[in-house]
């Protein structure tokens, strides 16, 4: 017969603890999670051994008198909060009274400490339940050492991380609290040697480039936005650099290193159609909203926030984050260089020449002309198209920023040569193709002009992926095209929007469908557009290795210009490289 049993307290510590303590990281964090709310102006901490050996956090903080130190090992005690109405705005990283108690039942825990008033410090030791405490000199502030953690739980110890990778997380865990508060100055040392310090009262810039390198932060995009109470900072990775993980992404609310579902997802759909699928960037971004918006007691680690109105925060964040984004999109990189157009007439056979010349004479010495280029018979001589529909009349275009831009012909079937100013432009006809697309139909809305067919086209598709057309078809007619059940499994296609190839219509769908599985058959309406979108952007798109007219590369070259995001294609793959006037001078010496 089954016999329901109280556990003792040192079972119940032990599970507590569990949950407490996941590893060196949680310590780290809870340690200097507390020295933070001892209001210090100081926070060293040094780990040793992947921080099973040792993890020592000093401060400078208040510090503990007598009853404190005696009661701060005690499960749920905690000087922050005083009942359940504390809870609806905490303002300190602590509030359960759990971490210390959690900690001192898996490892061995010394404390100094000395409070502010008083004349002399003290030493607590603490070991299976047990605290110590004695009379001892110490400075003001606190500084607690954990030995030997998980030493009295085998099992823990076992299926714990090695302690280089164990040590990377604790590190990481630090990061994240150095990143989100800028008052204090913090050190971090591995196994005696110190790894970096801050300053103390930093902006964020300043602390981002502390933490994280001053030469990413060279690359990082700030932003600033204000709506109601709610504000934000934030420094964002330009969609040319992403990641395999969320890792990159420091969301801080109200000062606590936190993730919160809204903001993480405000800052995904700010990237959305900038990186490919399962790309992520790197964000460092401070929310400060009103303390009752937000919950904080939702996570066992403290990990999570939760928002009032998730769906506020949502918009906040995505709104001023995908605004940045689009707004530096259309600055093109590298205009650097002196627009050769003031000198001599736009797009000028001379400049043309010159530039083909150099670029050409370069790529030749260094073996690097390939058969064919600029047109492509094989002839392995330039066949000169821009010179043949006289440069500066036909081909010349404007681009955004002023510059001129004419097209130098084709490489390969598969590259758009262009010369955009003084710069090399090297366009991928494809993802470029897709761009364009994708930015005219969201624009156009159903408008874009619609090309009908002379002869409908009636294909079958298999049971699995008319299923999957279906939900599609609404999405696919708002955008222009022309699509209808025929009975059974067929469809029939009467019309498409310009521009669109199609091609063969049943590989046509399929492909858009096998998009839109992939995705994960979105149920929302908006989401379930983006996706039809961007699978009809990308398989209505010149292919590589598809031979161009001059006139249409000259088109799919201004329309590219002119997208507010033309340095990527909806999936996030370059559209272009480019080569700009002082890269080429670098090349030649000059
Ligand atoms: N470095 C420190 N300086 C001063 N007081 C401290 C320090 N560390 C802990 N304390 C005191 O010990 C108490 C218990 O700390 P503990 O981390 O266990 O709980 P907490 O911070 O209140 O809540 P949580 O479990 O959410 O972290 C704190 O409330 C605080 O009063
Ligand atoms: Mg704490």
């Amino acid at each position: 017969m089954a016999k329901v049993r109280k556990l003792d307290e040192a079972t119940i510590a032990l599970i507590a603890a569990g949950e407490v303590v996941e590893g060196p990281w949680s310590v780290v964090k809870e340690l200097t999670e507390n020295s933070l709310d001892a209001g210090a102006g100081r926070v060293d901490v040094s780990v040793d051994g992947g921080g099973f050996k040792e993890i020592k956090v000093t401060d400078d903080g208040c510090g503990m008198g007598e009853e404190d130190l005696a009661l701060a090992f005690e499960r749920y005690a905690t000087s922050k909060v005083a009942g359940p109405e504390d809870l609806d705005a905490v303002a300190t990283l602590g509030f359960r009274g759990e971490a210390l108690p959690a900690i001192a039942a898996v490892s061995r825990v010394t404390v100094y400490t000395r409070a502010e008033d008083e004349p002399t410090g003290l030493k607590a030791e603490v070991a299976a339940g047990t605290v110590a405490v004695s009379r001892e000199g110490a400075p003001p502030g606190t500084t607690v050492i954990v030995r030997d953690l998980f030493y009295n739980v085998p099992v823990r110890r076992k299926f714990a991380g090695r302690p280089a990778s164990e040590w990377r997380r604790a590190a990481e865990a630090f990061k994240r609290l150095a990143l989100a508060r800028l008052a204090p100055a913090f050190s971090l040392t591995k196994d005696r040697r110190l790894q970096y310090t801050t300053s103390a009262d930093a902006t964020a810039r300043q602390r981002v480039g502390e933490v994280l390198g001053w030469e990413l932060l060279d690359q990082l995009i700030p932003v600033a936005a204000q709506r109601g109470d709610f504000s934000l900072e934030a420094y964002l990775s330009p969609a040319s650099a992403s990641y395999g993980t969320t890792g990159n992404i420091y969301t801080v609310v109200n000062g606590r290193p936190a993730r919160a579902k809204p903001v993480f997802k405000g800052v995904m759909s700010a990237y959305d159609g900038r990186l490919e699928r399962g790309r992520y960037p790197l964000v460092v971004l401070y929310l400060d909203v009103p303390a009752e918006a937000v919950d904080v007691n939702v996570h066992p680690r403290k990990e999570e926030v939760r928002f009032a109105d998730g769906a506020a925060a949502f918009e906040f964040v995505s709104r001023a984050l995908r605004e940045e984004l689009a707004r530096v999109g259309v600055v093109v990189p590298s205009t650097t260089f002196e627009m050769p157009s003031r000198k001599a007439p736009s797009g000028s056979p001379e400049v043309t020449a010159a530039i083909r010349e150099s670029v050409q004479g370069y790529l030749k010495r260094h073996g690097l002309w390939p058969e064919g280029m600029f047109g492509g018979v094989g002839s392995g001589e330039v066949k000169a198209e821009a010179a043949a529909a006289p440069a500066g009349v036909a081909v010349a275009e404007r681009s955004p920023d002023g510059g001129s831009v004419e097209v130098l012909g084709q490489l390969d079937n598969t590259y758009v040569i262009v010369r955009r100013g003084g710069d090399l432009v090297v366009v991928d006809q494809h993802t470029a193709h897709e761009r364009v697309i994708y930015d005219r139909l969201a624009r156009a809305a159903g408008d874009a002009g619609r090309q009908e067919l002379l002869m409908p086209v009636t294909v079958s598709l298999g049971a699995a992926a008319a299923a999957d057309l279906r939900p599609c078809l609404q999405a696919l007619n708002d955008l222009g095209f022309g699509v209808e059940e025929f009975g059974g499994d067929a469809f029939v296609l009467r019309g498409h929007p310009n521009d669109v190839r199609v091609g063969d219509v049943e590989k046509f769908l399929a492909r858009v469908v096998t998009d839109f599985v992939e995705e994960g058959r979105p149920a929302e309406l908006e989401r379930r557009r983006e996706s039809v979108l961007k699978g009809v952007a990308c398989h209505g798109a010149v292919k590589a290795g598809e031979r161009l007219e001059h006139a249409e590369m000259a088109a799919l070259v201004r329309d590219l210009f002119a997208s507010p995001s033309p340095d990527v294609c909806p999936h996030g793959r370059p559209t272009m490289v480019n080569l700009a006037a002082r890269d080429l001078a670098r090349l030649f010496r000059r």
